[in-house]
């Protein structure tokens, strides 16, 4: 049977290669959220291509309405990534309230809005995945909003995965390290230009911490979370998969 599986931030980045991916390895037939119409068709077309089927929604993961709008036009799914994300600085002293509360109310309430939409539509046998970071293990200085609210998902992800299993729903999230994504190239620009260094500066710095000393693709990404998404997987519960080259190793 082919599997059905939505992904929010479905039209970019990581969002994107997993729907190529799922569309490559299964046929599936992807149900594709984001903001941005344009991106959004073109990586409908791109599924075509790679052999799976896309519908595509104009959806913001903070609007609560417009995400029980598109599950009254879903039948059934059998997975959802929530990979919808954004990121930057928020220095705590700096004039950035309003910054933090939407990074807050994408990164961490958008996941929590995705799920209890789209939960009615998922029956025994599902797969979540919620996409958090490495900044959801540890902290970086001026990075406030979004460390609390990849921690925050993962606290998210354990709490689900409890309540859900009896359903049969499995639930865990990822921990990216960096991705070779348009949110990655901003991160850099930022903490290039805060920490007063070129951009090839600070790349050829964050490469080196890594163990593995490089970035990663967002197909690699896309292949951890398809494993997660693998019913065959029923032993990861409420866990976290790193998938950074070796940086957190707990
Ligand atoms: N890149 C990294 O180094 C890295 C590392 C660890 C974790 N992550 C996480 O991975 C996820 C994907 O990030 P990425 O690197 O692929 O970034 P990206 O290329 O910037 O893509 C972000 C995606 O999120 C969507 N999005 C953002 N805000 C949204 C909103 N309010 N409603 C609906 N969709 C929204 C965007 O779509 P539209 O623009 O069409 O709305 C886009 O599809 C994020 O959760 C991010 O925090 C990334």
């Amino acid at each position: 049977m082919t599997r059905s599986i939505l992904i929010s931030g479905g039209s970019r980045g990581i969002g994107r290669a997993c729907a190529l991916h799922l569309a490559r390895a299964e046929a599936a037939h992807l149900v594709l959220l984001g903001r941005d119409a344009g991106a959004l068709a073109d990586t409908a077309l791109a599924v075509g291509a790679a052999g799976g089927t896309a519908d595509v929604f104009v959806a913001n993961v903070t609007e609560r309405t417009r995400l029980a709008e598109v599950a009254g036009h879903l039948d059934r799914l059998d997975g959802l990534v929530a990979a919808a994300g954004i990121s930057g600085m928020t220095p705590v002293d700096g004039p950035t309230d309003a910054f933090f509360d939407e990074i807050l109310a994408t990164d961490l309430a958008g996941p929590w809005n995705t799920v209890r939409a789209f939960l009615p539509k998922m029956a025994s046998g599902g797969r979540i995945v919620l996409v958090s970071s490495v900044l959801g293990r540890f902290g970086v200085p001026g990075y406030g909003a979004y460390c609390a609210a990849k921690h925050g998902l993962m606290g998210l992800a354990k709490a689900l995965a409890l309540e859900l299993i009896d359903r049969g729903i499995v639930v865990n999230a990822v921990a990216p390290g960096w991705v070779d994504t348009n949110m990655a190239k901003t991160g850099i620009q930022q903490i290039a230009a805060a920490t007063h260094q070129t951009e090839a500066q600070f790349r050829a710095q964050a490469e080196a911490a890594v163990p593995v000393k490089r970035f990663f693709q967002p197909e690699e990404i896309a292949h951890g979370i398809a494993w997660l998404l693998d019913p065959a997987n029923t032993m990861q519960v409420g866990q976290c998969l790193n998938l950074d080259g070796g940086v957190v190793q707990s």
